[in-house]
């Protein structure tokens, strides 16, 4: 190693991970098939906060094409992809019905991806927007046993005060 030091090191391991193939392949497949969105806005607001990893146009940044960092963009987006894909509506999406669920928990747009993406770092009334069109075009408010229930009780309720 003479005098090559530790930081040496450190750079020749950052320019051997360069050629490492896996997440240079930056791949945005065809375009099949849209969902029917309930309206224009709610698509919009879904490219800002959601297309890169959950759409065929991945928009890939210059410091995807920079190991380690491409490695975790591509998983990110193959999983996106995997998991809910709006730009393959011609196949089942079955995670459509949490898209609303994830925005309101404050899951989606994760925040490590809202930080260098300024444009998904949507205001208070543009996450309201979003999460009543992902609902009106997915669904999804029905969410397990216990919410069932709870309206099922609520409109026993509403039954037994309407009558004499
Ligand atoms: C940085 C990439 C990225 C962005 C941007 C992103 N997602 Fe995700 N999303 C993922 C990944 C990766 C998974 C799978 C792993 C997981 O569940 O965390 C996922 C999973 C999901 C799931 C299914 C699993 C679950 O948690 O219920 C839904 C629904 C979802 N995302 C909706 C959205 C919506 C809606 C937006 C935009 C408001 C969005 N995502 C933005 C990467 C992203």
């Amino acid at each position: 190693m003479g005098g090559l030091g530790f930081f040496g090191l450190i750079v020749i391991a950052f320019l051997a991970i360069q050629v490492v193939p896996y997440g240079r392949d930056h791949s945005n497949p065809p375009v099949r098939q849209e969902p029917a969105w309930a309206n224009n806005q709610t698509r919009e607001l879904a490219v800002r906060a959601c297309y890169d990893c959950h759409s065929n146009e991945t928009k890939w940044p210059w410091y995807s094409n920079i190991a380690p960092i491409s490695w975790l963009v591509q998983r990110d987006v193959d999983e996106g992809r995997d998991e809910l894909n709006f730009s393959r509506w011609d196949q089942s999406q079955g995670e459509a019905d949490d898209a609303a669920e994830t925005v309101i928990d404050g899951e989606m747009p994760p925040c490590f991806y809202v930080l260098p993406h300024p444009e998904a770092d949507l205001s208070r009334g543009e996450k309201e927007l979003l999460i009543q069109g992902l609902r009106a075009t997915f669904g999804g408010e029905d969410r397990g046993g216990e919410d069932q229930r709870g309206r099922r009780e609520e409109r026993q309720r509403l039954a037994q005060a309407k009558q004499p």
